[in-house]
């Protein structure tokens, strides 16, 4: 079974006996993650919704330290090569088998610029996605990256129920709590995560709100403590 950990923010570790991801791993100025990027010791693949800097984060380190692959869209995946890492590019729809489990590009609507790293380099602009990850062929998990509410979102569980979405709570850049518990309505999971809150005071906002809506719906929530992990 694999296990998910918080870092805060939409930063998350999924990884079981043999596989380690990261997705959006935003550590380095993201006050509510507890580790320190030179404490991550493996990461086989990082997949990054979008190249704002609160989610491509410490991914040129990490990547090229651990000998990571990036998953991301075409245009970051072709930067992460010039720069010498490895990296997967997909599109939105798209979907690959990787060692760890398949990766499904979901559509995310969301800004699309590159973001000025703290070297000066520039990331293209890009599309944002999320990411429906079907780790090992039984465990369905579902990072929606940063995005507003779009009712296409249903069709993310259309083969059933997911085992876990992670929903943007934190309004402004993205749904907020109200929209959020829509979009837990839609896309049917056993187990619903809130995430990209309380990191910047823009998206202070208050988690257990997300959660009651989420349990009227008759549904499961769990708000992660950053450095929390659970079983999924
Ligand atoms: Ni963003
Ligand atoms: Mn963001």
């Amino acid at each position: 079974m694999p296990k998910l950990t918080y870092y805060g923010h939409s930063a998350f570790r999924i990884r079981d006996n043999q596989h380690t991801i990261l997705v959006d791993p935003f550590l380095t100025g993201n006050p509510l993650c507890p580790i320190k990027p030179d404490e991550v010791t493996a990461c086989d693949y990082i997949l990054l919704t979008h190249g704002h800097g609160d989610h491509f984060g410490d991914t040129a380190e990490l990547a090229q330290r651990l000998g990571s692959t990036v998953i991301a869209t075409h245009e970051l995946a072709v930067w992460c090569n010039e720069q010498g890492l490895k990296a997967h590019g997909m599109a939105v729809g798209g979907a690959y088998d990787f060692p760890f489990g398949r990766v499904k590009a979901i559509t995310a609507l969301h800004g699309t610029g590159g973001a000025t790293l703290p070297d000066g380099k520039e990331l293209p602009s890009n599309s944002p996605v999320g990411f429906l990850i079907t780790w090992g062929k039984t465990k369905s998990i579902y990072h929606a990256g940063d995005t507003g509410l779009f009712s296409d979102m249903k069709l993310v569980c259309e083969n059933g129920p997911l085992d876990v979405a992670l929903i943007p709570i934190g309004d402004n850049y993205t749904m907020g709590v109200d929209d959020a518990a829509r979009a837990a309505e839609w896309v049917e999971a056993n187990l619903y995560i809130p995430m990209h809150y309380n990191t910047f005071d823009v998206i202070k906002t208050d988690p257990l709100e997300f959660a009651f809506k989420v349990e009227k719906l008759g549904r499961r929530c769990k708000v992660m403590k950053p450095g929390e992990e659970i079983e999924v």
